[in-house]
């Protein structure tokens, strides 16, 4: 049920990657529940504008959880409190009545932040490109039963296919690691067949890739599949480890 609330918004203010921070602290509201946690920015940020301040910089795109755009860390998670949810699907209905919100940007070594709650996430866009792709020309889309992809294979594929990029995972992670991300990327394509041709390069591109970015380590917290948006599995971090190991047993020239 629709409902109206008053929120005090403390938010990371920072006006370029190497300017001091500072939390700014806002009241807004009576607003309605009905809002999203973006849209409630977009009306915090209507009233600086009128009042000749800055508005605040956050990133999004689709504002239908499937863009990987937006993304902050709201009350110590990011993407706040509701599982399987980013940012632009989350509703103020979450939220109490007079309750205090902390928002930060996602913080890891990789993501620099550019401004505000915008943060540079091109280092995820380097793992992609080092390995994420297939070289062979899959033609018009076959008839469906002739997919020689077991159903149990295909799902695992298309639920590491469901990543979309966002970077919950390094910022919930304590080691920034972007370990999951590249299991997703690495998994969805090593599970299908035509994935098979850069099936060993691919796993050491992205690996190599991922080291050379500045994200930190695997340790095995868990705390990235828990932040995660589209609920990618742990499963694929060992897929990975798998995969790694496999590609190092591999001739040099090991396709
Ligand atoms: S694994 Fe999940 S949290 Fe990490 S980038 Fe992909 S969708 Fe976002
Ligand atoms: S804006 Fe696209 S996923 Fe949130």
């Amino acid at each position: 049920m629709s409902r109206s609330i008053t929120l005090t918004l403390k938010i990371w203010r920072q006006t370029g990657p190497e300017a001091p921070g500072r939390f700014e602290t806002h009241r807004i509201g009576p607003i309605s529940t009905d809002l999203s946690f973006l849209e409630m920015l977009d009306v915090l940020n209507e009233e600086l504008t009128l009042a000749g301040k800055t508005p605040v910089a956050f990133d999004h795109d689709c504002r239908e959880g499937i863009c990987g755009m937006c993304g902050a860390v709201v009350n110590g998670e990011p993407h706040g409190p509701q599982p399987a949810t980013t940012l632009c699907q989350l509703h103020l209905r979450h939220f109490k009545d007079r309750q205090t919100i902390v928002i930060e940007p996602f913080r890891a070594r990789a993501f620099p932040i550019v401004r505000d709650l915008v943060v540079d996430r091109t280092s995820l866009d380097a793992i992609l490109i080092s390995g994420g792709y297939i070289s062979v020309n899959t033609g018009g889309a076959p008839e469906a039963n002739s997919i020689p992809v077991p159903a149990a294979r295909a799902e695992q594929a298309l639920d590491a296919a469901q990543c979309i990029g966002c970077g919950a995972c390094v910022a919930a992670c304590p080691n920034a690691a972007a370990m999951l991300f590249a299991a997703a990327k690495v998994s969805h394509l090593a599970l299908l067949p035509q994935g098979e041709p850069e099936r060993t390069s691919r796993v050491r591109t992205m690996v190599a890739a991922m080291d050379g970015a500045g994200f930190g380590n695997c340790t095995n917290v868990g705390a990235c599949a828990a932040a995660c948006p589209k609920q990618i599995s742990l499963a694929n971090i060992a897929r990975l480890n798998r995969e790694f190991l496999r590609a190092a047993l591999a001739p040099e020239d090991g396709g």
